[in-house]
């Protein structure tokens, strides 16, 4: 099934943080190598154009300041998730990261969330944000077995008052859902049915119109971890084929460089947070 019409766009606000002490100094995914040196200018440069293509399509872009001591703090997408003005505070699996969530919450704050907007809820489980805590319009898809635990479940469901779709990942290379699904639209998503189990790929099956299987060579260069409007669609230059598979169901591929941060398994999506 393909789009007679494109799908709609909707303007986005981000936020991102600079990869400004970005290492890779510890390994908690497959992707992480400490002995492979990282080249902080060029991920820097990256990042940059990441955001630049942000705002070149009309989204907002805000940037939370990079913390020393946090090499992993560039991957927003991770500190939080925030829907409909409200926010389930992140908490990371692994003590390297563990601050992140404080820094995320503190920035949150200070820009009116749990102020003059939504409630702030902290979260007394393993709960990695957005990078497994997938917003899809009429539910929230939830990715657990590597970093956020199941036991989220019922926070995300009370919090922000949607059904939540279980989906257990099986494959250690797509520890984050972010890694695995991309949802392009309230109704299309693209994914890697390989990172789920037979329940997660039915779950997915009964919940979007249309899915996009992406081919294992999309998946490796973590094609699928793309940040979509609803029409345009930013995902890592390599994912070449993805990318013919958006076109041809009515997106607009755009392809970003972001070879620096794949270091650490991380790619566009990883980068940014989405404040709904
Ligand atoms: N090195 C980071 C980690 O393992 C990468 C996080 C990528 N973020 C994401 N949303 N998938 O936690």
């Amino acid at each position: 099934m393909t789009h007679a019409t494109p799908p709609a766009v909707r303007a986005r606000t981000y936020l991102m943080c600079p990869p400004e002490y970005f290492t890779v100094e510890y390994a908690i995914n497959p992707w992480m190598n400490p002995d492979e040196p990282v080249d902080v200018p060029r991920a820097m440069d990256q990042w940059r154009r990441l955001r630049g293509i942000f705002t070149d399509l009309g989204h907002t872009v805000h940037t939370i300041p990079a913390e020393p001591g946090l090499p992993d703090m560039v991957f927003a997408a991770n500190g939080a998730t925030v829907i409909d003005g409200k926010v389930l505070g992140a908490r990371f699996r692994y003590p390297q990261r563990q601050p992140e969530a404080a820094a995320y919450l503190r920035w949150l704050r200070e820009h009116g969330y749990g102020r003059d907007r939504g409630e702030v809820r902290e979260s007394v489980v393993v709960n990695e944000g957005e990078g497994d805590i997938a917003f899809a319009g009429r539910a929230v898809l939830v990715g657990h077995g590597f970093r956020t635990t199941e036991a989220v479940l019922p926070d995300v469901a009370d919090l922000f008052g949607l059904p939540v779709v279980s989906l257990r990942l099986v494959d250690p290379r797509f520890y984050h859902l972010d890694t695995a699904l991309c949802v392009l639209s309230d109704h299309v998503a693209a994914y890697y049915p390989a990172a789920f189990d037979d329940a997660g790929r039915a779950a997915l099956a009964g919940h979007f119109a249309e899915l996009i299987e992406a081919k294992d060579e999309d998946a490796e260069v973590l094609g699928l971890n793309a940040v979509s409007d609803g029409r345009r669609v930013v995902l890592p230059a390599q994912a070449t084929g993805l990318a013919a598979q958006l076109a041809v169901a009515g997106f607009t591929p755009i392809g970003v460089d972001v070879s620096e941060l794949l270091k650490a398994g991380g790619g566009p999506k990883c980068c940014t947070l989405e404040l709904r």
